[in-house]
């Protein structure tokens, strides 16, 4: 993977976006910005609702949106929290990221100044996706 480039950019956006989160019982703000191999940027925020489950994470918020304009190929995500320490994405959005992002970038930064950028591999190693249930050529059916 290239080195990670203009993540001033996406944590600018990610701060703009966390703004915007809407977080009345955890009060906890997170903000995302994706951006694709080409270069386009697509923010998400989180989003809690009165049953709490159904709670959107910013970074899955950002994935959906882009995906649901057409964007297909990513190389990084900027993901900012007011936190001590540094906001990660949770295992659903790990794998969620995974699926439809392959191995990108994730640069996490707190509002607070600790910042780190980590590979999503990193993150989720020995992932499942796809390749694990498509047929193999010589695969006998059981
Ligand atoms: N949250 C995110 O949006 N992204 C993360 O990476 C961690 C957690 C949200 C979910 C919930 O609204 C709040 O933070 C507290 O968990």
């Amino acid at each position: 993977m290239k080195p990670l480039e203009g993540v001033a950019d996406l944590v600018r956006l990610a701060k703009q976006a966390r703004r915007r989160a809407h977080a009345p019982f955890s009060r906890f703000k997170v903000g995302a910005a994706l951006r694709t191999r080409r270069g386009e940027i697509v923010t998400g925020c989180n989003i809690e609702n009165a049953t709490y489950g159904l709670t959107l994470c910013a970074e899955r918020v950002a994935v959906f949106k882009a995906l649901s304009e057409g964007m297909r190929r990513f190389d990084s995500i900027a993901i900012v929290a007011d936190s001590a320490r540094l906001t990660s994405p949770c295992g659903p959005c790990r794998q969620i990221l995974w699926e439809f992002c392959g191995e990108i970038w994730v640069h996490m930064e707190s509002l607070r100044g600790p910042k780190k950028t980590v590979s999503l591999s990193e993150l989720l190693p020995l992932p499942f996706d796809r390749k694990h249930f498509s047929r193999s050529r010589t695969g006998t059916r059981r």
